[in-house]
Protein backbone atom coordinates (compact mmCIF):
# COMPACT_ATOMS: atom_id res chain seq x y z
CA UNK A 1 0.00 0.00 0.00
CA UNK A 2 0.90 3.58 -0.73
CA UNK A 3 1.25 5.94 2.64
CA UNK A 4 1.73 9.63 2.78
CA UNK A 5 2.49 10.21 6.65
CA UNK A 6 2.25 14.00 7.51
CA UNK A 7 4.30 15.21 10.51
CA UNK A 8 4.57 18.28 12.92
CA UNK A 9 7.19 17.58 15.58
CA UNK A 10 9.56 15.04 16.30
CA UNK A 11 8.42 12.14 14.37
CA UNK A 12 8.17 9.32 16.95
CA UNK A 13 5.21 7.62 15.93
CA UNK A 14 6.61 8.20 11.81
CA UNK A 15 9.83 6.34 13.09
CA UNK A 16 7.93 3.67 14.51
CA UNK A 17 6.14 3.46 11.11
CA UNK A 18 9.37 3.20 8.85
CA UNK A 19 10.60 0.63 11.14
CA UNK A 20 7.24 -1.39 10.65
CA UNK A 21 7.68 -1.69 7.08
CA UNK A 22 11.34 -2.51 7.42
CA UNK A 23 10.67 -5.52 9.74
CA UNK A 24 8.15 -6.73 7.36
CA UNK A 25 5.16 -6.13 10.08
CA UNK A 26 3.74 -3.30 7.81
CA UNK A 27 3.25 -4.12 3.90
CA UNK A 28 3.40 -0.44 2.69
CA UNK A 29 5.71 2.14 1.31
CA UNK A 30 5.75 6.03 2.28
CA UNK A 31 5.62 8.11 -0.69
CA UNK A 32 6.23 10.88 1.27
CA UNK A 33 6.44 12.91 4.37
CA UNK A 34 4.91 16.05 4.50
CA UNK A 35 5.37 18.94 7.46
CA UNK A 36 4.30 22.13 8.18
CA UNK A 37 7.10 23.18 9.82
CA UNK A 38 10.35 23.75 7.68
CA UNK A 39 12.63 22.46 10.85
CA UNK A 40 10.15 19.79 12.32
CA UNK A 41 13.05 17.07 13.97
CA UNK A 42 11.24 14.50 11.78
CA UNK A 43 12.17 15.80 8.71
CA UNK A 44 15.61 14.61 9.51
CA UNK A 45 14.36 11.02 10.16
CA UNK A 46 12.45 11.04 6.88
CA UNK A 47 15.55 11.98 5.09
CA UNK A 48 17.47 9.46 7.23
CA UNK A 49 15.49 6.73 6.10
CA UNK A 50 15.82 8.12 2.02
CA UNK A 51 12.32 9.21 2.13
CA UNK A 52 10.98 11.85 -0.13
CA UNK A 53 9.77 15.18 2.01
CA UNK A 54 7.65 17.95 1.48
CA UNK A 55 7.89 21.10 4.43
CA UNK A 56 5.04 23.46 3.54
CA UNK A 57 5.48 26.82 5.60
CA UNK A 58 1.71 27.77 6.77
CA UNK A 59 2.67 31.48 6.43
CA UNK A 60 3.29 31.54 3.17
CA UNK A 61 -0.64 31.36 2.41
CA UNK A 62 -3.38 33.80 2.79
CA UNK A 63 -5.85 31.30 5.05
CA UNK A 64 -6.25 27.46 6.26
CA UNK A 65 -8.00 26.55 2.88
CA UNK A 66 -4.98 27.68 0.36
CA UNK A 67 -2.14 26.09 2.39
CA UNK A 68 -4.58 22.63 2.67
CA UNK A 69 -4.75 23.06 -0.54
CA UNK A 70 -1.73 23.14 -1.33
CA UNK A 71 -0.60 20.33 0.51
CA UNK A 72 -3.63 18.49 -0.59
CA UNK A 73 -2.22 18.85 -3.99
CA UNK A 74 1.42 17.76 -3.18
CA UNK A 75 -0.49 14.41 -0.81
CA UNK A 76 -2.93 13.98 -4.00
CA UNK A 77 0.47 13.71 -6.34
CA UNK A 78 1.78 10.88 -4.65
CA UNK A 79 -1.77 8.55 -4.92
CA UNK A 80 -2.12 7.47 -1.64
CA UNK A 81 -3.60 4.72 -0.40
CA UNK A 82 -3.54 5.89 2.97
CA UNK A 83 -2.95 9.58 4.56
CA UNK A 84 -1.60 9.13 7.87
CA UNK A 85 -0.94 11.94 10.45
CA UNK A 86 1.73 10.99 12.66
CA UNK A 87 1.69 13.98 15.64
CA UNK A 88 0.16 16.48 12.91
CA UNK A 89 -0.86 19.18 15.20
CA UNK A 90 -2.75 21.27 12.77
CA UNK A 91 -6.75 21.57 12.53
CA UNK A 92 -7.48 20.29 8.68
CA UNK A 93 -9.88 22.29 7.05
CA UNK A 94 -13.19 19.92 6.28
CA UNK A 95 -12.38 20.26 2.32
CA UNK A 96 -8.86 18.83 3.20
CA UNK A 97 -11.08 15.68 5.48
CA UNK A 98 -13.61 15.46 2.38
CA UNK A 99 -10.87 15.51 -0.65
CA UNK A 100 -8.97 12.28 1.23
CA UNK A 101 -12.51 10.71 2.90
CA UNK A 102 -12.24 7.09 4.32
CA UNK A 103 -8.33 7.48 3.68
CA UNK A 104 -7.55 9.41 6.43
CA UNK A 105 -6.43 8.35 9.66
CA UNK A 106 -4.66 10.03 12.91
CA UNK A 107 -3.42 8.86 16.31
CA UNK A 108 -4.87 10.38 19.45
CA UNK A 109 -2.72 10.34 22.45
CA UNK A 110 -5.93 9.66 24.64
CA UNK A 111 -9.05 6.85 25.01
CA UNK A 112 -11.06 8.71 22.83
CA UNK A 113 -13.76 9.42 23.16
CA UNK A 114 -12.51 10.65 26.72
CA UNK A 115 -10.03 13.90 26.24
CA UNK A 116 -10.51 15.37 22.61
CA UNK A 117 -8.24 17.76 21.76
CA UNK A 118 -4.94 18.68 23.41
CA UNK A 119 -2.90 18.52 26.84
CA UNK A 120 -4.26 14.72 27.13
CA UNK A 121 -1.85 13.80 29.54
CA UNK A 122 -2.21 16.71 31.83
CA UNK A 123 -6.46 15.73 31.87
CA UNK A 124 -5.88 12.26 32.35
CA UNK A 125 -3.69 12.83 35.64
CA UNK A 126 -6.30 16.03 37.11
CA UNK A 127 -8.54 13.22 36.64
CA UNK A 128 -6.47 10.81 38.75
CA UNK A 129 -7.23 8.13 35.69
CA UNK A 130 -6.05 5.01 36.86
CA UNK A 131 -5.54 4.08 32.86
CA UNK A 132 -4.23 6.74 30.16
CA UNK A 133 -3.86 5.64 26.31
CA UNK A 134 -4.00 6.30 22.43
CA UNK A 135 -6.47 5.46 20.02
CA UNK A 136 -5.79 5.15 16.07
CA UNK A 137 -9.15 6.15 13.88
CA UNK A 138 -10.58 7.34 11.15
CA UNK A 139 -10.18 11.16 10.58
CA UNK A 140 -13.68 13.23 10.21
CA UNK A 141 -14.74 16.79 9.89
CA UNK A 142 -15.09 16.99 13.74
CA UNK A 143 -12.27 16.93 15.89
CA UNK A 144 -11.00 13.60 17.02
CA UNK A 145 -14.31 12.26 17.22
CA UNK A 146 -14.23 9.54 13.69
CA UNK A 147 -14.97 5.50 14.11
CA UNK A 148 -11.89 3.79 15.77
CA UNK A 149 -9.26 1.14 14.88
CA UNK A 150 -7.27 0.46 17.49
CA UNK A 151 -6.95 1.40 21.36
CA UNK A 152 -4.34 1.01 23.79
CA UNK A 153 -3.31 1.52 27.16
CA UNK A 154 -1.65 1.74 29.86
CA UNK A 155 -1.57 1.88 34.14
CA UNK A 156 -1.16 5.75 35.28
CA UNK A 157 1.95 5.59 37.92
CA UNK A 158 1.57 7.25 41.00
CA UNK A 159 4.49 9.63 40.55
CA UNK A 160 3.80 9.96 36.72
CA UNK A 161 4.21 13.85 35.43
CA UNK A 162 2.67 14.68 32.29
CA UNK A 163 5.54 14.53 30.79
CA UNK A 164 6.65 11.14 31.91
CA UNK A 165 3.11 9.79 31.24
CA UNK A 166 3.34 10.95 27.55
CA UNK A 167 6.73 9.46 27.22
CA UNK A 168 5.91 5.93 28.43
CA UNK A 169 2.50 5.90 25.94
CA UNK A 170 4.48 7.08 23.53
CA UNK A 171 7.13 4.29 24.01
CA UNK A 172 4.92 1.36 25.52
CA UNK A 173 1.57 2.14 23.00
CA UNK A 174 1.47 4.75 20.28
CA UNK A 175 4.71 3.21 18.61
CA UNK A 176 3.20 -0.25 18.61
CA UNK A 177 -0.47 0.53 18.34
CA UNK A 178 -0.39 3.03 14.75
CA UNK A 179 1.78 0.35 12.48
CA UNK A 180 -0.54 -2.70 14.40
CA UNK A 181 -3.74 -0.26 13.07
CA UNK A 182 -2.10 0.40 9.84
CA UNK A 183 -1.62 -3.15 9.28
CA UNK A 184 -5.13 -4.01 10.30
CA UNK A 185 -6.23 -1.64 7.20
CA UNK A 186 -3.62 -2.58 4.56
CA UNK A 187 -4.19 -6.03 5.47
CA UNK A 188 -8.35 -5.24 5.07
CA UNK A 189 -8.88 -6.69 8.71
CA UNK A 190 -10.45 -3.45 8.80
CA UNK A 191 -13.06 -1.59 6.44
CA UNK A 192 -13.92 2.11 6.31
CA UNK A 193 -17.77 2.25 4.26
CA UNK A 194 -20.24 4.49 4.51
CA UNK A 195 -18.90 5.79 7.68
CA UNK A 196 -18.91 2.45 9.61
CA UNK A 197 -16.22 0.36 10.29
CA UNK A 198 -16.17 -3.08 9.31
CA UNK A 199 -13.93 -5.88 11.12
CA UNK A 200 -12.84 -9.44 9.26
CA UNK A 201 -12.72 -11.19 12.60
CA UNK A 202 -11.72 -14.57 10.53
CA UNK A 203 -8.34 -13.21 9.23
CA UNK A 204 -6.00 -12.86 12.42
C1 LIG B 1 2.08 11.97 19.78
O1 LIG B 1 1.79 11.77 21.14
C2 LIG B 1 0.78 11.91 19.02
O2 LIG B 1 -0.15 11.01 19.56
C3 LIG B 1 0.27 13.31 19.17
O3 LIG B 1 1.42 14.16 19.15
C4 LIG B 1 2.56 13.40 19.53
C5 LIG B 1 3.52 13.54 18.39
O4 LIG B 1 4.61 12.75 18.57
N1 LIG B 1 -0.63 13.66 18.11
P1 LIG B 1 5.67 12.51 17.34
O5 LIG B 1 5.75 13.80 16.52
O6 LIG B 1 5.15 11.37 16.53
O7 LIG B 1 6.95 12.22 18.06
Amino acid sequence: ARLVVLISGRGRNLDAIIRAIESGLLDARIELVACNRINAEGLRIARLAGLRTAAIDPKAFADRESFDLALGNRIAAAAPDWVVLAGYMRILSSAFVQRFADRLVNIHPSLLPRYKGLDTHARALANGDARHGASVHFVTPDLDAGPLIRQGSIAVDRGDSHETLADRLMQRVEQRLYPAALADLVDGRVVYRQGRVWRDERIQ
